[in-house]
């Protein structure tokens, strides 16, 4: 297990001894978690979650933004309990866009708790629409099939990023988009994490993704749900495409794999 020690950083994000169980305390799939997660103000965390389905990956981001409360164990964030109206953005494993509004008007959304002029909203949730690559299609209902998957969570995506939120949690956001439009938009959050620098908290399956784009990288294991292993990735900040061919990343992809067979042979056994 990681044992997390505190520095003289402020808090942004911490769990402490979380315990999830079900039917009555019968079955339990996390158990004795922790995750600490220090404020860098000036430069933001890119923290990534890998695991194996079902270990609780997407359990422990409904904890931090409030949609799930623990069976035990405390969420703080910035060294204060969760409240009820804190606002955490998320990007959801499934397209969370509304049906029943337009790409602009959800993507707007995000900025009618901000006091902005309906004129102001406009323009900068179109620059986020042009960012993901979504201009033309603004005045189209968010609904499937008059946008396609991938063109739905980016509007999800957009709609989490136009209000710069300080903490942003994703779960698996990239996981129904084609190859290109992945890479673009990996590439995109990159450029978004440099210039606004918030915490994030990225879920995904893809190692190759994670090395890419994480500073630390936490695995987690199954039964009980707990973090295992720190991976700090020692790459440059700014990270190109070119960098995936060069010989440390291709090592350190090969060696979180390894681990990430190791820690479910143990389970498997
Ligand atoms: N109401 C429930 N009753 C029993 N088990 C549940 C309940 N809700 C969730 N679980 C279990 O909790 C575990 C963790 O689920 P979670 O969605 O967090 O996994 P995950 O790591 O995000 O997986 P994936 O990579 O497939 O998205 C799963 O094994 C799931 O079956
Ligand atoms: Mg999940």
């Amino acid at each position: 297990m990681v044992e997390f020690v505190k520095t003289h950083l402020p808090d942004i994000i911490e769990l402490k001894n979380i315990r999830q169980t079900y039917d009555n305390g019968k079955t339990y799939i996390i158990d004795n978690f922790n995750l600490l997660i220090e404020d860098k103000p000036s430069q933001g965390q890119f923290i990534v979650i890998l695991g194996a389905s079902g270990c609780g990956k997407s359990t422990i981001l409904r904890y931090i933004c409030g949609l799930q409360k623990p069976s035990s164990g405390e969420v703080y964030i910035e060294g204060k309990p969760l409240q009820d109206d804190t606002h955490i953005s998320m990007v959801f494993q499934k397209y969370s866009s509304l049906p029943w509004m337009t790409v602009l008007d959800n993507v707007a959304l995000g900025l009618t708790f901000q006091g902005m002029s309906k004129k102001e909203r406009t323009e900068k949730a179109m620059e986020i629409i042009e960012l993901v690559g979504l201009k033309g299609h603004e005045k189209k209902y968010a609904q499937y099939p008059t946008l396609s998957g991938g063109q739905l969570q980016r509007v999800a995506i957009a709609r989490s990023l136009v209000a710069n939120p300080k903490i942003l949690l994703m779960d698996e956001p990239f996981g129904a988009l084609d190859v290109n439009t992945r890479l673009r938009m990996q590439d995109m959050l990159a450029e978004v994490w440099h210039k606004f620098h918030p915490t994030i908290i990225f879920v995904t399956h893809d190692i190759p993704e994670a090395v890419y784009l994480g500073d630390d990288i936490f695995i987690m294991q199954a039964n009980p749900g707990q973090i295992v292993r720190h991976i700090r990735v020692d790459l440059p900040f700014f990270r190109t495409r070119e960098l995936k061919r060069d010989p440390k990343f291709v090592k350190m992809v090969y060696e979180i794999e390894d681990m990430m067979i190791e820690i479910n042979s143990r389970n498997t056994k």
